[in-house]
Order: structure tokens, then C-alpha cells, then sequence
């Protein structure tokens, strides 16, 4: 096997940099991490490479293949998302493409039920009064900073992209909820890319596997029906600002919404005006639209009945290392031609 150039948009950690360093293959590590490498360091230090690992921040598109020149086999994503990646660029040069999928499920699905908790709950207003100094002097008070729960009988779950992330998110939703045997348990609908001829028989074995109704929606029905609604679709044309001003006029004064997904695939500004105009109950978003130039004067961080979280979905030691080290192997597995533990086919 010949020695072979990666390089490495961000220092990833002790593990997955041994285990790239302890290659024969030179690796050239951006030395100013955490911040991202200018795109001016990425193009110069691209050329003759084999491998590149990147972040959400690195595009990998036609520039960075031009750049890269005919040496390049693989590009490995520390993500399973992969919207900052041009797919059918790197089909088209022959480039493999390795990304990170179930390491981070759990992580994800943690972040997804607390915002979910801290929007029904109204978290933010709440900490927003101790924190000002202005905890109710009328001491506890009935009604104070009440919401809905997921208790409520007949609740209605709903998924906007219906992958293994939202599967790991409603096995924890369904310990909250009345039991699947009672009489008003909770129904989950979720609408994905399209509806499939054999949408009924797959419906099926998510209602056996989860042992409530689940089914397939418009996403007209998505947004009239759910109670809370959990974004986590990919972020593709057909998804972007999916969750506009008309779809959020169709949701329930009632509801909360999740976001853990990209935050194109919510227009925030739609979102902070459904809640100012209490059209929505709640939110909770760990991403939105323009991130990172997301400042105090949001109209979404403004709004008291939203959580904001600055994209930290996957931010437990055990996720982030169990991405670096596959970020690590499939780079390694793509320019040694071996088959890439996680490839996005
Ligand atoms: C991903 O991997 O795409 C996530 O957004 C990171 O948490």
C-alpha cells in the first residue's frame, strides 16, 4: 500500500488522531482548530490528497474536487448529516463519501426529548424569572407556568423524516406517554420524502414494533394533527423552509415543535412569529436558518416560549468520539480502496 496524503479539516480528538497518525499515511491537520480552516488553507492543502475529513462548516463540492485533483478517493464527514457535501459531484469524479450514522442516535434523541420537555414546560420562562431576580412573590401559585404533557390522552406524536434518529426519539417519548394499552394511548404519524406503494405493510411493522398506531400523513395532516411535531428530516431542496408560514398556520395553538434536524428546514422567522402571535405553544430548537450568525437579537432567542441551542444535538463524550473514530476509519478504509465501515451510498 503507498503512503497516502489526508488531511484533516479539525484535530478530532486523542483516539482518532492515533489511530490516522499511527498510518504510514501523511496527515495534515489544520493547526488552528476548533476554529475551521479558512477555505483558502483547505484548497492549497487539498492537492495530490487521497483522503479529507470534514465538518458540517467544510464544503465538499466541485471547487474542492477541482483542487483536489484526480488523487482523490475518499471524503469522510465527522456528521451524519450531509447537506454541506454536493453528492452528485462526488459520484460523478468517483469519490466515496463516509459519514458517521447511529453513533450519535442516542445523543441526538436525549437533546430531541428535552427540548421537547423544555418547551412543553416552559423552561425558559421559567428560568427566565429566577434568573431576573423575579421568582412570584405570590410564592406557589395554581396555574403558574403551566403546559401540556405528554400524558394527555389521544396525543398525537408527529415526525417530520421518520429515520432511525426519530425511532430512538418516540422509544423515549412512548415511557412518558399513557401506555400503549389504554384506551386514549398516543398515535404517532410522520410523513417522509414520499409515500411508497408498500407504505401500509411498513406502517404495519412500526405499529407491531412500537406497539402503537403509527402512520404514514401528508404533511398537510402532519401539521393539523400534531400535538408535538419533532423535525429531523435531512435537509435537501424538497425540505428546505418545508416549515413556513403555511405550515405553521396550520398547526395547533397547543403544539410544540422540535427542531434537531438543520435549521434550513425551518424559517425561523415564520416560527418566532407563530409564537408571538400564539399560533404554537412552544419550541425547541437546537438549530436555525443563517447558524452560526445567530445573535441575541434573534427574534427566535428573543422568544420566550423558545429554547434555543447553539447545534449541540450530538454533544456527549461518547457520540463525539464514536464520530471521530469513524470519521477516522472510513478516511483511512477510502484511501487504503477498502470497504468504509459507514459509506453513504
Ligand atoms: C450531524 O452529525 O449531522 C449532526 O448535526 C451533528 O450533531
Amino acid at each position: 500500500m503507498s503512503r497516502a496524503k489526508i488531511v484533516v479539516c479539525r484535530d478530532m480528538g486523542e483516539k482518532a488522531m492515533g489511530l490516522l497518525t499511527a498510518s504510514d499515511h501523511e496527515v495534515v491537520v489544520f493547526p488552528g482548530s476548533p476554529d475551521p480552516p479558512p477555505r483558502s488553507w483547505v484548497l492549497e492543502n487539498i492537492k495530490g490528497a487521497a483522503g479529507i475529513c470534514v465538518m458540517m462548516a467544510d464544503k465538499a463540492n466541485q471547487e474542492l474536487l477541482d483542487a483536489a485533483g484526480p488523487s482523490l478517493k475518499v471524503v469522510s464527514t465527522f456528521s451524519v448529516g450531509h447537506d454541506h457535501i454536493d453528492v452528485n459531484a462526488l459520484q460523478a469524479r468517483d469519490v466515496r463519501l463516509g459519514y458517521t450514522p447511529d453513533v450519535l442516535n442516542d445523543a441526538v434523541a436525549d437533546l430531541t426529548v428535552m427540548l421537547a420537555l423544555m418547551a412543553m414546560r416552559r423552561a425558559k420562562e421559567g428560568m427566565d424569572i429566577v434568573h431576573k431576580s423575579q421568582w412570584p412573590q405570590t410564592h406557589w401559585s395554581p396555574f403558574l407556568l403551566t403546559g401540556p404533557s405528554f400524558s394527555r390522552p389521544k396525543l398525537t406524536l408527529g415526525f417530520l423524516g421518520f429515520g432511525r434518529i426519530s425511532h430512538s426519539v418516540l422509544s423515549r417519548f412512548l415511557s412518558f406517554t399513557l401506555p400503549a394499552s389504554h384506551p386514549d394511548a398516543p398515535k404517532v404519524i410522520y410523513t417522509s420524502s414520499h409515500r411508497r406503494p408498500e407504505q401500509d405493510s411498513i406502517d404495519a411493522e412500526y405499529t407491531k414494533r412500537f406497539g402503537v398506531e403509527v402512520k404514514w400523513v401528508e404533511k398537510e395532516e402532519l401539521a393539523r394533527e400534531s400535538d408535538v411535531l419533532i423535525v429531523l428530516c435531512n435537509l435537501n431542496e424538497s425540505t428546505k423552509g418545508i416549515v413556513g408560514k403555511e405550515f405553521l398556520s396550520n398547526m395547533k395553538e397547543t403544539a410544540v415543535l422540535v427542531n434537531t434536524a438543520r435549521g434550513a428546514v425551518v424559517d425561523s422567522h415564520a416560527l418566532a412569529e407563530a409564537l408571538d402571535q400564539g399560533k404554537l405553544f412552544a419550541a425547541g430548537v437546537d438549530v436555525v436558518d443563517g447558524e452560526p450568525n445567530v445573535k441575541a437579537d434573534h427574534p427566535l432567542v428573543k422568544q420566550p416560549r423558545c429554547v434555543v441551542l447553539p447545534h449541540v444535538g450530538s454533544a456527549t463524550w461518547d457520540s463525539r468520539e464514536g464520530m471521530a473514530l469513524l470519521c477516522a476509519k472510513n478516511v483511512l478504509a477510502g484511501v487504503q480502496g477498502e470497504e468504509l465501515p459507514a459509506e453513504l451510498k
